[in-house]
């Protein structure tokens, strides 16, 4: 349940990146929530387009909340080590520059520039209570296919109650909005799950 690995979905994710660096130009805060991130994977690869994408005090405002209900998986994301052959996805130049060599032979640290900007947090999506406010973008890939249809649409609500206005949300190719909650969001792209959250009345 928890098969991951760097620069998966890179589609959607760099839909949203792109989305997000208009929305947040010129703010102090940049919030984002990357939910049921497994081993960190996921908000590693996000810190790193983001990086690539924005200047480096632009970035040092980014903080990407990475929560999972796995604490095992945490640990994992908290040291940011990784055998080499699990980093073979990621192009060269982005692995010279974000990854060195750490004392276990053959493994790879994240740089310390990354690994700041990512706070793992435990958190279990069916409780339904947000882990915080405000996010800018919500990245919720290959999670929400393990949840019943009800489910699906209360987690959905809870992302958009924690969303800023305009705010970005990314699932999976193969995760259709479902129809109760459709309205609640705008599709952005055609060929990606990326969409803006909506304003609705209460
Ligand atoms: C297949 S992995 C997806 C990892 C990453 N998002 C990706 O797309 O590569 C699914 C993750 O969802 C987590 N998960 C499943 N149910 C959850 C829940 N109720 N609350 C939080 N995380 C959950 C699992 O622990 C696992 O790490």
């Amino acid at each position: 349940m928890a098969f991951t690995f760097f620069f998966r979905d890179l589609t959607p994710l760099e839909h949203a990146v792109r989305f997000l660096i208009v929305a947040a130009s010129g703010r102090s805060r940049v919030r984002i929530w990357d939910a049921g991130c497994a081993m960190g994977q996921e908000p590693y690869t996000l810190g790193i387009l983001l990086a690539e994408q924005m200047n480096q005090f632009a970035f040092r405002n980014v903080t990407i909340s990475a929560t999972d209900y796995d604490e095992p998986l945490l640990k994992v994301l908290r040291e940011g080590v990784y055998p080499r052959d699990e980093l073979q996805r990621i192009p060269t130049e982005l692995f010279a520059k974000y990854f060195q060599p750490n004392g276990k032979e053959g493994h790879y640290q994240v740089v310390d520039a990354i690994r700041e900007r990512i706070q793992a947090q435990h958190h279990d999506l069916l409780s339904l209570q947000p882990c915080g406010s405000g996010f800018s973008l919500v990245v919720c890939k290959n999670v929400l296919l393990h949840f019943q249809p009800d489910q699906r649409c209360d987690v959905i609500r809870m992302f958009h109650g924690a969303m800023e206005p305009g705010a970005i949300f990314v699932t999976e190719h193969t995760q259709k909005m479902p129809d109760e909650v459709g309205h609640l969001f705008e599709q952005l792209v055609s060929d990606s799950q990326v969409f803006r959250k909506r304003e609705v009345p209460a």
